[in-house]
């Protein structure tokens, strides 16, 4: 039997107990994944428990993903270069950490829009918190030449040009966000403005090309009102419930030795 988890606080709201059941029914293995509430402060006790407990590995949700690294006896470039670990692998009693937020995003628009070119213009980036770090690495990764980060916080953007490769990143001015979007071949909010419960994103497409691909990390609901926005001018858009779905695979991947695939299924299992 492989034990495999995520690890976190709060938890129980997490997604991610669903996505790796399914696959493991779905491959027939002798597996199993549980959600496990770890207050902060005691995440080094619990996790020599699960060590002990023989796990072949956890993800990390809030608030560990960056304290986990110290526990990690490796940590690889993926997770250096973004900051934190998203999962981790035990072998010999031993962590490795790596992070597959990057990996997520990017699969997800290449299984949406297999159309989509990285490498065609620029892309805007709204905000600049954990999920903005991961999608940059992605982003410069695939390619992309130029990036036009905005955050209503000017100075958190600053900071992420310590993101390898992205010292040139133009940091632009939130109040500026419905103008850069002129020759933008990507715009993708990275907030969790438009969320069901939370403020809706203020941005206006208007100045957007036609052609531009609109995504939104947000997927509860799955058609936010930025993407009705992006549909309604006729624009091609992805909607964010993919990331989490793509990020889950290399995961599920290193501890019980299958990659899955994202299927209809397993979309309409998440989506509820
Ligand atoms: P995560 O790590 O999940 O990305 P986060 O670190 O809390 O979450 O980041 C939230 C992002 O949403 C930030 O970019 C934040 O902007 P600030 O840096 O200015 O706080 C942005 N955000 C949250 N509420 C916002 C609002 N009302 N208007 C504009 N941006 C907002």
């Amino acid at each position: 039997m492989i034990r495999a988890g995520v690890i976190g606080y709060p938890v129980h709201h997490s997604k991610s107990p669903a996505i790796h059941g399914y696959w493991i029914k779905k491959h027939n293995l002798s597996g199993e994944y549980k959600a496990i509430a770890i207050l902060p402060g005691e995440l080094e006790k619990h996790v020599q428990h699960l060590v002990q407990q023989g796990y072949a590995g956890f993800n990390v949700t809030i608030p560990h993903k960056v304290d986990i690294q110290t526990l990690c006896s490796t940590v690889d470039a993926t997770a250096r270069a973004i900051g934190a670990v998203n999962t981790v692998v035990i072998r010999d009693g031993k962590l490795s950490g790596m992070n597959t937020d990057a990996y997520g995003f990017i699969q997800n628009i290449k299984q949406d829009a297999p159309f989509f070119d990285f490498k065609a213009g620029p892309a805007v980036v709204l905000g600049a918190g954990g999920a903005a770090r991961a999608i940059i690495h992605g982003l410069l990764k695939e390619g992309v030449l130029e990036i036009l980060l905005t955050n209503r916080t000017r100075e958190k953007a600053e900071a992420l040009r310590d993101i390898p490769g992205a010292s040139n990143m133009m940091i632009m001015d939130w109040d500026d966000r419905n103008d850069i979007l002129r020759e933008a071949n990507l715009l993708v909010n990275t907030t969790a403005l438009g969320m069901a419960g939370q403020e809706k994103l203020d941005i206006d497409l208007k100045a957007l090309p036609r052609t531009a691909l609109v995504n939104d990390i947000v997927y509860a609901p799955l058609m936010t009102p930025l993407l009705a926005q992006a549909k309604n001018k006729g624009n091609p858009f992805v909607t964010g419930i993919g990331m989490l779905l793509h990020q889950a695979r290399p995961a599920f991947q290193a501890w019980f030795g299958v990659l899955p695939e994202v299927d209809e299924e397993l979309r309409k299992l998440v989506q509820g």
